[in-house]
This record gives structure tokens, sequence and C-alpha cells, in this order.
């Protein structure tokens, strides 16, 4: 699929998001191990959820009815690129799942590989919930997945006393799970991921698990297992969790802020007046929000309720379009690692050159991103430049033109807002992707008012 882009139209009124992915994955893998019956409402269909979910319940039978019957509720699927995408589906107000959840550690041996998809965020999840399990568990991706580093989880779940390996240090992971201990783990590469991992791990673990952190990366692992009564505590930017068991718990998925921020800066870039309600407002979320205000881009935060544990309100684009470059430094880029996308394409009307530093990391998400915004950028006629980790974007607009999503939602997203901005009618491929995080996305956009339409 297509999506051809016209400027000149506004974004603007009030929207809502899918629910967030990462706090989606997190609450399914606690409700389906927790004594009891989880409801949880707003489990956003994007792909990557459907495949945690999907996942669990070959691994809870207890949970499978309820899995199955939410994963085939109201979708419908094309096969693209050797990963399944979703089309059509709207997340509904009455979306709630409810799931059983086994005893702790008592899962059943997968008949068949666990089928991650294109998600990283399942497949490092699951490693360190089944690295407490003694049962042995085969992890597979599609391409993309499948071409991502694997040790930075499989090292410490080693460490705790788990059988893991992999191809190289990439999928398929084989796990082999038992009694684990605590260990201190001391992260090089922050990541929410492997911190989720060693801590879901730890909380079935004798002893204390401990994960230290160059720079606090999100914390909904750590704020669940709190909220469900495991010990945890928080010192700066270290973890420590230790054993316990929990019940069932209820709660609704709050949208997802970084889903969020493509609606931001299509409000910002067509100077328009755009709340979106419903979005989680977790401050380790929210860094965006910070490099947003240095572009002159103003965004009011309105915290109204907490679900378990987790901050919810409203985002209301208060000024735009950006009206100064901004350098982001290597010490708060993992703050905004999933928004260096639309951050990048939102740079591109700064007024002058705008650089991401330390980038690397990028280079091994859903695709190369790095590359992927550059020839972006490039093809929709704006100028940028990639020296090592570097990312450097010409302030100086985009013309329109063509681009390519790569198979990478969050590029396809944050290329079609860009276009959003430019002088010329555009054309995004591949926006299909966007189905693994939003995949309401177009249709959300034509709501609000952008000149866009889906094309075969
Ligand atoms: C996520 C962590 C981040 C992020 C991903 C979701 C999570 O990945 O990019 O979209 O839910 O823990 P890393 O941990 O690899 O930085």
């Amino acid at each position: 699929m297509r999506l051809r882009v016209q400027p000149g139209s506004s974004v603007r009124g009030t929207a809502w998001v899918p629910g967030d992915k990462s706090i989606a994955h997190r609450w399914l893998i606690l409700g389906v191990m927790g004594r009891g019956v989880s409801r949880l409402a707003g489990v956003p269909r994007s792909l990557d959820v459907r495949s945690t979910a999907a996942c669990l319940a070959q691994l809870a039978p207890k949970a499978r009815p309820a899995l199955d019957l939410w994963a085939r509720k109201g979708s419908s699927t094309v096969e693209d690129g050797g990963s399944t995408w979703n089309v059509g589906t709207t997340e509904g107000p009455d979306d709630v799942v409810e799931v059983e959840g086994e005893e702790p550690r008592a899962f059943v041996e997968p008949a068949a590989a666990l089928e991650c998809g294109n998600s990283g965020t399942t497949m490092r999840l699951l490693s360190g919930v089944l690295a407490a399990v003694p049962i042995r568990a085969v992890l597979v991706g599609d391409a993309s997945l499948s071409s991502r580093p694997m040790d930075r989880v499989a090292e410490p779940l080693r460490r705790m006393g788990a059988a893991i390996s992999t191809s190289d240090g990439r999928p398929p992971l084989t796990i082999e799970g038992g009694t684990l201990h605590g260990i201190r783990h001391v992260v090089a590469t922050p990541s929410a991921q492997v911190k989720g991992a060693v801590l879901l791990a730890g909380s079935g673990a004798d002893g204390e698990t401990t994960v230290v952190e160059p720079v606090r990366t999100r914390d909904h692992t750590e704020r669940l297992l709190a909220a469900l009564g495991f010990p945890v505590a928080i010192r700066g930017n270290e973890v420590t969790v230790g054993a316990g068991e929990h019940t069932a718990f209820e709660g609704r998925v709050p949208g997802d802020p970084s889903s969020a921020a493509f609606l931001v800066a299509a409000a910002a870039l067509t100077g328009s007046d755009l709340t979106i309600e419903g979005v989680g407002l977790n401050p380790t979320r929210l860094h965006f929000l910070e490099v947003l205000g240095r572009m002159g881009v103003r965004v009011e935060v309105s915290v109204d309720r907490h679900e378990v544990g987790e901050p919810v309100g409203s985002l209301r684009v208060a000024a735009g379009p950006p009206t100064a470059p901004v350098v982001v430094s290597a010490d708060e880029l993992p703050l905004v690692i999933d928004e260096v996308p639309i951050l990048a394409l939102l740079a591109t009307r700064a007024g002058g050159p705008s650089r991401f530093e330390g980038a690397g990391e990028l280079r091994v998400k859903e695709s190369d991103r790095l590359a992927a915004l550059a020839d972006g950028i490039v093809g929709l006629g704006g100028t940028v430049d990639v020296q090592g980790s570097d990312l450097q974007v010409g302030g100086d607009g985009l013309r329109g033109g063509s681009a390519d999503g790569r198979g990478d939602h969050r590029i396809a997203m944050a290329l079609a807002v860009g276009a959003l901005g430019a002088d010329g009618p555009s054309e995004i491929a591949d926006i299909g992707s966007a189905a693994v995080s939003f995949p309401s996305f177009p249709e959300t956009l034509a709501r609000l008012g952008a000149d866009v339409e889906v094309l075969p």
C-alpha cells in the first residue's frame, strides 16, 4: 500500500491513538502469569501485540481461547513480504480481553516455534519470562527481527542460570529455562527491552536482581511489577526486583505516546490545534516533548488519571511549526529512541541544520533507521547527512517526492507526516507497515483533515 500526501491541509480536532504497545506486551504477559482473570481494556490489535498474544496462547492453555478470540476480532489480514499486515482495523472503546492466568511458571512446552513476527519486544521480554520456566521453547521472527542482536538478552539470562542458544547472536533463540538466581546486570547499551527481560526473569529468580542503566529507559516493567506487589526498589538508574507471585488485575492500556508523536508533529507542521486524549504520560516516554520545546513546538500535558501505576491524560499542541534547529546529544538519544524518525522529519522545517548524535542503535531497529531516514528525506527533496552514528538534517524544508517506509512502521509514518509539511505532493510506499503499531494511522490523519489517500 502507498499513501499519496498532498500538503496544505490542516490536522486539527480531537484524536485518540491505539493503546501503548510497550505497556500492552507487559500487561498481557503478567496477566497470563497471575492467578485469576485479568480484565485488560484497550489492548491494541497492532501486529506486535498480536505476536505477544499468539506466543502466550501457545504457552498458556487457560488464556488461549480468550487470546485467540481477541486476535481474530474485527480484522482482515494480507500477506506482505513475509509479515502479516493487518489492514482496516480500528480500536474500539469496548476492546477488552479477559485472560485467565496460569499458576506462575506453569506454562506448557509449546508444540511449535513461538512466532514473534516483527516484534523485538515480544522476543526479548518472553526470553526473560521463559528463562525461569522449566520448558524448552524456540523463538523465531520475520526477516527483520531475525537480523537483530539477541546476545544482549541471552548473556545476562545465561548468567542467571538459563540455557540459551542463538544463531550467531541472532534469532532463532532456543531457551531451556529453570531455576534462576538473581544477578547484578550493568547494561552497556540502554534498552528497556533488555532491562524488562532481566527484571521479568528476576521476578521468578532466587535472591535479588538488579539492572543498572547508563540512562533511565522507559520504566513500564518496574512500574507494573511494583503495582502488582513485587518487591521493587529504584535508586537513580538502578532497579532491583525480588521474586514474588501476583494475582489478576484490571486496567485500560493508555494510548501510545510514541504514536501520538506522529499526530503532534502533523499538527505542529500544519500549524493546527490538536488534542490527543487518553495518552500514556509516563515521564520516561515524554522526552520528545522536551526536544519539541527546543524546536519551538509547545505541547501542553495534562494528567487526569492512573492505570495500573501509569499516568494517563491529554496532549494538546499549543504552538508550531518548528522555528529552531536542535542538537539531540548522545546522552539523551535513548530517551527519544522511537521518536528520532519523526523528530528528524520535523527538523527538515526547523530553518537550520539539526543533529542527532550517537544514534547507532537506530541501525538495529525494525530497519536500519539511519539509512532509511537518510534515503527517505532525500526522496522527499530534503537534505541529510549521516556520519558514523550521527544524523544531520538540513532545515530548509522538503520539496515533496517519493519515499519508502521499508517495512518499518515508524519510518513510514514519519515520512508521511513530514510530507504534509512539504512544498509539493508526495507518495510514501509501504504505508501498510504502520499496522505494526498504529493500524488506523492513514484513516486517523484523514479524519483530522489531512489530504491523504491510500493507494493499492
Ligand atoms: C521497547 C523498548 C525500546 C523501543 C521499542 C519498545 C520496550 O527498544 O525502541 O519500541 O517496550 O521495551 P530498546 O529496548 O531496544 O531500546
